[in-house]
């Protein structure tokens, strides 16, 4: 029986890669995004996968739309999760860090993704993966080059909630991790980040098959190494 996942962010780079990579290994995959309408690759993809393939729309900060997503769910187990939808801000340096602007990635990056799993976790059951898109720039051990307030914040704030998520869902047999796939050439990694998408995805499509509760509640980069927090 084919498997069924769930990925947010879905119409560009890390997400879309995504969608390309469980096509082809023959799950069903569920694709939200902001606009499904105007998404041009994932529309391309629907006219060869059809049924396969289904787009929701979903801001993730949006409540109505997450109470929407989990009733277009509904009769389907969810086998995985993606939590990938995010957001870098401005870039903005000390002195110049304004509260709006923290406030907003905080809703995307931090919030959001607890409250899509709250809201579907009616959907998730026994051997059910959540993982939660993060970035070494949330490590707070890693961090040798200060700055960027308001993204490494937003992502420590994220493996915080990943790490308490894996303990609160393992009772239900459910694995939680972090990932950080690399720096990755996408529009966020622009151009001169090192790997590609396909490298990335490829990657953290191992990390996720051998996951389980033994190694749920961990912060992994898309290599397998374990990243410290
Ligand atoms: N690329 C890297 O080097 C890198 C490194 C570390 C971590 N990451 C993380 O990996 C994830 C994916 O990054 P990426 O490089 O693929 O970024 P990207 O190319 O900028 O794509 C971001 C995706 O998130 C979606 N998104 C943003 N705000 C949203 C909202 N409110 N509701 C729903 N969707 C929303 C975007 O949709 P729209 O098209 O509608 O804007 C887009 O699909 C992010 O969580 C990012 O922080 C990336």
């Amino acid at each position: 029986m084919s498997r069924n996942v769930v990925i947010t962010g879905a119409n560009r780079g890390l997400g879309l890669e995504f969608v390309c990579q469980y096509l082809e290994a023959g799950w069903k995959v569920f694709a939200c995004s902001r606009s499904p309408e105007t998404a041009q690759e994932l529309l391309k993809l629907k006219q060869e996968a059809g049924e396969q393939l289904e787009t929701i729309p979903l801001d993730v900060t949006n409540p109505a739309h997450i109470t929407n997503l989990k009733y277009t769910l509904m009769g389907h187990d969810i086998d995985l999760l993606i939590n990938n939808a995010g957001i870098y801000g401005e870039r903005l340096p000390y002195g110049e860090v304004r509260a709006d602007e923290w406030m907003k990635v905080l809703e995307v990056n931090t919030v959001a993704p607890l409250m899509v799993v709250q809201e579907l976790s009616e959907l998730l059951a026994d051997k059910s993966k959540v993982i939660l898109m993060s970035s070494k720039m949330g490590s707070v051990e890693d961090n040798s080059s200060g700055g960027s307030y308001i993204y490494r914040s937003s992502k420590a704030g994220l493996n915080a909630v990943g790490k308490s998520l894996a303990i609160d869902l393992a009772e239900h047999g459910i694995s939680v991790v972090v990932c950080h796939p690399g720096w990755v050439q996408t529009d966020m990694g622009g151009s001169n980040a090192s790997i590609d998408t396909k490298t990335s995805i490829t990657g953290l499509r191992e990390v996720i098959e051998n996951l389980d509760l033994s190694r749920s509640g961990q912060f992994f980069n898309y290599d397998g190494a374990v990243i410290p927090w």
